[in-house]
């Protein structure tokens, strides 16, 4: 916002009105008289909802328990500027089928690609997205073999074992060691494969230090293109 010439509030619960138990939609009134467009992180999907069904500016998901749309636009953004558009990719989602991964099936139902997901059952993307994909005729195989989630693949993507709202760490980590993004020959995950994180990353943990600083890592183009992507989502929703 700031790049684009704009200002902005950072508003934590604590700053605002809602610990005193004020609702989210009178907080979405307020805060719609005082400013042009909403970033709202909340680790319930369901308050970001409520915020945007009661706001009359435009509510942008800066991430949710459920979804994380301005990171999946960046990384399509860094895909098509390192490899090819997404539609004539086949990209692999390894480990938690988490709010990123959840963008990601978005992502391939409204612009195509082929997304191929390793995870283990308990930890797999919610039957509702995937059947929402499906509907899109969406390409997305989903496997508990991670070897086979990442053949054949243009980008081997991985997330942090324990998300934000994440509570069970312990069970998490037996459950997804199988799925540590390591070496493979080239530096990089799979020879050819670009790799992707939307980081932070526990290093040891869901990637390795030889994938993550391989010349096949995109990681660092990632991060910088949250910044752009976001200027470009601003610009939409304010209709400039
Ligand atoms: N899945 C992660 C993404 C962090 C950008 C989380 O929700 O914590």
């Amino acid at each position: 916002m700031r790049q684009l010439g704009g200002d902005t509030l950072v508003l934590s619960s604590n700053d605002m009105q809602l610990g005193r138990g004020e609702t989210i939609a009178d907080t979405a009134r307020v805060l719609s008289r005082y400013v042009d467009a909403i970033m709202i992180r909340a680790a319930k999907h369901s308050n970001l909802t409520e915020l945007a069904a009661a706001a009359t500016v435009p509510v942008i998901n800066g991430l949710t328990n459920l979804s994380h749309p301005c990171q999946v636009l960046a990384d399509v953004m860094t895909l098509e500027e390192h490899v090819a558009p997404l539609k004539d990719l086949t990209v692999s989602w390894v480990g938690d089928g988490n709010n990123v991964a959840a963008s990601w099936i978005h992502a391939v139902g409204r612009m195509g690609g082929k997304l191929r997901i390793g995870t283990p059952e308990q930890l797999a993307p919610s039957p509702e997205i995937l059947d929402w994909a499906k509907a899109q005729g969406a390409d997305i195989h989903v496997t508990r073999s991670a070897e086979e989630a990442v053949a054949g693949s243009h980008c081997v993507i991985t997330d942090a074992w324990v998300s934000m709202h994440d509570t069970d760490a312990a069970s998490r980590h037996n459950l997804l060691k199988p799925y540590q993004v390591n070496k493979h020959a080239d530096g990089g995950a799979v020879p050819g494969a670009k790799f992707m994180h939307c980081l932070p990353a526990h290093r040891g943990e869901e990637v390795t230090d030889e994938v993550i600083d391989s010349p096949a890592s995109l990681v660092l183009d990632e991060a910088e293109n949250r910044l752009h992507i976001q200027k470009s989502i601003l610009l939409h929703c304010l209709g400039a």
